[in-house]
């Protein structure tokens, strides 16, 4: 049994992980469950898009999507329940971890359950949310979980904008200024893979050009991960030889996107 865990919204990106999901399984399971615990108090809990009728109506069409999951939040959080997973110290190592305190102990503990309820022998994941899957293959080891990870490459607009379920919320002038993303991280990896740029402060000083060159973004981080070590190439660093990612989040217009490309490698399992 394959699972891909989601929030609902679903684009073409949630359906690629279930395509694939639907290549290697006999019988695929997806859940919609938009996570309390993992949104912050001045995130969007309230507006994040919901829209689960479509969301059942696209799922049809991709066969072996036998099991659509969609519980109430008192189901999964039920009164009086105390115990949650935390990623300990790979909240403050990772980037996204450290700019979204409570996020992926929060992403942890429903992945967990979800696991625990559905026992799925793959789980589907997008390389889009990418600290997402260092965390998330992390605490499948150590909670010894029987699941496989299964990680899916990212699925773009046609211009290379990520999709996301919170591009809903870009403006028409947003929407332009959010390829800029995009072509920063693409700067780097090309940057490392095609010229053999392996300074990191280098690739770093390029990527950031690029970004501060559109006003209307504005950049939370540009980071590189090591993908082997999951910790931070910092800015003295002399990259070797390896699988790196170079991720970057930032505000367009009130919406705050999120990208990542690799690099020394192209997929990443
Ligand atoms: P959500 O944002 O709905 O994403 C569900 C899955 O779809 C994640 O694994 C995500 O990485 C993947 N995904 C999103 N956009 C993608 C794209 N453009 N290409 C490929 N895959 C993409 O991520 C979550 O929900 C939650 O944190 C969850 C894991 C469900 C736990 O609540």
């Amino acid at each position: 049994m394959g699972f891909v865990p989601t929030m609902g919204a679903l684009h073409d990106g949630h359906l690629a992980l279930c395509s694939a999901a639907a290549e290697q399984c006999d019988e695929v399971v997806v859940s919609i469950f938009v996570n309390p615990l993992q949104f912050g108090p001045n995130e969007d809990l309230a507006t994040y898009p919901r829209d689960l009728v479509g969301d059942i109506k696209k799922l049809q069409t991709i066969p072996k999507v036998t099991t659509v999951f969609s519980p109430p939040v008192g189901e999964i959080y039920r009164n009086g329940s105390v115990c949650e997973v935390t990623i300990g110290k790979l909240n403050d190592q990772l980037k996204e971890g450290r700019d979204r305190p409570g996020h992926f102990d929060g992403v942890a503990t429903v992945v967990s359950k979800l696991f625990n309820i559905v026992e799925p022998q793959k789980a589907f994941f997008g390389q889009k949310d990418g600290a997402q899957c260092v965390v998330l293959k992390q605490v499948i080891a150590d909670l010894c979980y029987n699941t496989e990870m299964c990680i899916v490459q990212t699925v773009r607009e046609p211009d290379g904008l990520a999709m996301s379920s919170r591009n809903q919320y870009l403006s028409a002038s947003d929407r332009a200024n959010a390829i800029t993303l995009y072509k920063a991280i693409t700067a780097v990896k090309e940057a490392y893979n095609i010229k053999g740029e392996r300074d990191a402060s280098t690739l770093f000083d390029m990527g950031s050009a690029i970004l501060e060159s559109n006003k209307e973004v504005n950049v939370q981080y540009l980071d590189i991960c090591n993908l082997e070590t999951a910790r931070e190439v910092l800015r003295g660093d002399v990259m070797g030889e390896g699988q790196f990612m170079v991720s970057v989040a930032a505000k367009v217009g009130q919406t705050r996107l999120i990208d990542n490309r690799l690099m020394g490698g192209e997929s990443w399992n």
